[in-house]
């Protein structure tokens, strides 16, 4: 297993390019299921939920080719091509689902094309329970009998889905996603309430619009769908990556360093900006992304409470927290997405960090300088945070199980190297 040896202190100087959106690349590509036409995806990024979804929908008979190169044309450079001509299988299978949650995705899809789909319970994950209860009921309401049996979710529908008007009690990326596939090939309008409003739904709405669906209201919290009786292909490209933004100004911030953003959307990280900002970082919109600077002033504490979009992302969650142990002054940091996502917060600890978390808060107080120690990354955005304290810290930082890392950040020590700091991949077995 792959370890990440820091040796931290170095202020970051230079410039990092943005890629495409993991979550919202996890969505647009099981789209390609409903239909027959091809679904090219440029600026996908190469990260291993990607190649996950690839596996996934390669056995549900999707067939796939992979043109251009990122390195030679950046991102923009790499389009995938899905074609499913042919829906072969509609089981998603436990091997596969239990590594990404997100498999989850294609149910939505194989119902309305195939009116039947297999697929299994994901369970819980390292964050939290996580259920898709919200991604079923909605479903069932759109004429879906579902049953749960030996682990798995089996959906089936007579002709075609239904229309119909879902009001999700709670905000569901994942379920707004599934519902809103779903609805473009179901009979009369469906009505989305309480949709989540996240930048990666409102792409995701985009490309089946692309792709012939009749999508009212993207990016807002009520989504009209109405129901065609087929999508063709479509080209298109995917949103850039607010969270791997959010982490790399983070890293600029923590390294008290100086960095130019490329490709990144100031419109999609108000918030994040809005936190930043108040801890005495600068930030500024440039004509290729945004530059972040934090070599002049001192950063102090700030609270936040992460929301669904446009509130702060609980996916910044960690990296602000890592930031804050080394702002001055207290913050409170407040979780209200997911009930187990503090962690990071032991291991920030074996690296000096302050923090006492009580129910769904944390409180951090800054210190003057964190120290390296060798520390676990235990989920995707915790990982990040433990980078990000690694690079600020004094001495070495050994991050182990960094395989949660390469879910969602590509190349990340190229990356950071680039900009100055000293971090270098270890390859292989390691004690843990
Ligand atoms: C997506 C993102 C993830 C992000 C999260 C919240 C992807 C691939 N992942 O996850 O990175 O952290 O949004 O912004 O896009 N819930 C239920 N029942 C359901 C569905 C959700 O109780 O049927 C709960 C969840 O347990 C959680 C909350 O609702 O507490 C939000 O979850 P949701 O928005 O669905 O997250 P994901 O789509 O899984």
């Amino acid at each position: 297993m792959d370890r990440i040896r820091i040796v931290g202190g170095t202020p970051l100087k230079g410039i990092i390019p943005i890629g495409g959106a993991k979550n919202a690349a996890l969505a647009l590509m099981p789209a390609c299921l409903l239909t027959e036409g091809t679904l090219a995806l440029s600026n996908l990024p190469h990260l291993v939920d990607i190649s996950t979804m690839a596996n996934l929908l390669a056995q549900h008979g999707v067939g796939m080719a992979l043109n251009g190169d990122a390195r030679n044309g950046g991102h923009t450079g790499r389009v995938l091509e899905l074609t499913a001509a042919e829906i072969v299988n509609t089981t998603a299978p436990y091997d596969l689902v239990r590594k990404m949650r997100a498999s989850v995705l294609v149910l939505g899809p194989l119902l309305a094309r195939c009116g039947e789909a297999r697929v299994s319970l994901p369970g819980g994950c390292a964050i939290g329970t996580r259920p898709v209860d919200l991604h079923l009921k909605a479903l069932e309401q759109m004429g879906a009998r579902i049953e749960l049996a030996e682990g798995y979710i089996a959906a089936k529908v007579t002709g075609r889905l239904k229309g119909a008007h879902i009001i999700f009690p709670q905000v569901t990326v994942g379920g707004t996603e599934n519902i809103l596939m779903a609805a473009t090939l179901a009979e009369g309008e469906t009505v989305i309430a309480n949709a989540a409003r996240e930048p990666e739904v409102a792409d995701l709405a985009q490309c089946l619009i692309a792709m012939g669906a009749r999508i009212e209201g993207v990016g807002t919290g009520t989504l009209r769908v109405q129901g065609v009786a087929a999508l063709h292909g479509a080209e298109y490209s995917v949103v850039s990556d607010r969270i791997e933004t959010g982490t790399y100004a983070v890293a600029a911030a923590i390294t008290r360093g100086d960095v130019e953003l490329v490709g990144a959307r100031v419109d999609l990280l108000e918030s994040v900006i809005k936190t930043l900002t108040e801890c005495g970082v600068a930030i500024e919109a440039t004509p290729r992304g945004m530059r972040v600077k934090a070599d002049s002033t001192e950063l102090v504490g700030t609270d936040i409470m992460t929301e669904p979009y446009p509130g702060f992302p609980t996916d910044m969650q960690a990296q602000l927290m890592a930031l804050m142990a080394t702002a001055s002054g207290a913050s409170m940091i407040t979780e209200t997405i997911f009930e187990n996502r503090y962690m990071h917060v032991p291991e920030l600890m074996r690296m000096g960090a302050k923090v006492n978390v009580h129910g769904a808060s944390a409180i951090v107080r800054g210190v003057p300088k964190l120290s390296g120690a060798p520390v676990m990354a235990t989920d995707l955005r915790a990982s990040s945070s433990l980078i990000l304290a690694g690079l600020a810290a004094e001495g070495e930082t050994i991050v182990n199980r960094v395989y949660h890392l390469d879910r969602g950040y590509e190349r990340v020590e190229e990356k950071l190297a680039a900009c100055g700091a000293q971090i270098e991949r270890i390859k292989g077995e390691a004690a843990e």
